[in-house]
């Protein structure tokens, strides 16, 4: 383990290394974006120095890309593998079921496509993020900035026809601008407090004109690794 690390950067650690642990010789691989995932990125780019693994990976955002070439990982396109063995990514929220809230960092659209191409998700994260039911964390969805506004109201009625209990819908910005995906389009982020039925919120919110994907991962995730300080990593 890296010297000097902070208990929380510990725990990421080592649920990325417990997770690497599961790459094979030959894996064409998914790789995630965030703070996590990128502790996996550095332990996969260690393998790969060491043991001379042999892996491809597909990036799910230009920051996850940067770090992999500079770490020598290769790189490969969706378009090109066309399918993964194994995706591996961070996650904002996971409940018992393993359903997410993911885009914490503003990636959902390429993390949705990679992990839902994959034979198998792990997500690694600390045991901060383990919910009973999805919620507290705002929930991300990513819209075509071309009417944002009707887009925003659109998704702040079906709130109220579904009857969720928080309805807040903000724009995510970085400064005085809206933040700008990768994909070029923007996030709304959702304050809902609880989601008492991720999978019927996930379908209804796809359904709005300008909407392009939410972050609820439902169905999606197989393997939950929890990395804690003092070395344990917990496998759900
Ligand atoms: C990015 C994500 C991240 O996986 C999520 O935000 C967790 O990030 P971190 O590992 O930095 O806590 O969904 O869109």
């Amino acid at each position: 383990m890296p010297a000097d690390l902070n208990p929380i950067d510990k725990a990421k650690f080592i649920a990325a290394k417990r997770a690497v642990g599961f790459v094979q010789d030959g894996m064409k691989l998914g790789l995630g974006t965030g703070s996590t995932a990128a502790w996996m990125v550095r332990c996969l780019a260690e393998r790969i120095r060491e043991e001379g693994l042999r892996v491809v990976g597909v990036p799910t955002s230009t920051r996850t890309a940067e770090l992999a070439v500079s770490l020598g990982v290769p790189l490969s396109t969706l378009d090109e593998v066309k399918w993964l063995d194994l995706t591996i990514d961070g996650a904002d929220e996971f409940d018992p079921s393993l359903n997410l809230i993911k885009g914490g960092g503003a990636a959902l659209l390429q993390e949705k496509i990679v992990a839902t191409a994959s034979d198998q998700m792990i997500v690694i994260t600390d045991a901060a993020k383990e919910v009973v039911q999805l919620g507290a964390f705002p929930l991300p969805v990513e819209v075509i900035p071309f009417g944002w506004q009707t887009t925003k109201a659109l998704v702040e009625e079906t709130l109220v026809s579904m009857d969720v209990l928080g309805r807040d819908v903000t724009l995510r910005m970085t400064g005085d601008r809206p933040l700008v995906t990768d994909e070029s389009n923007y996030i709304l982020d959702l304050h809902l407090n609880r989601i008492g039925n991720p999978r019927q919120l996930a379908l209804v919110l796809n359904q709005i004109p300008g909407v392009v994907e939410n972050g609820l991962f439902i169905d999606i995730c197989d393997i939950v690794i929890i990395g804690h300080a003092d070395g344990r990593a917990v496998v759900r």
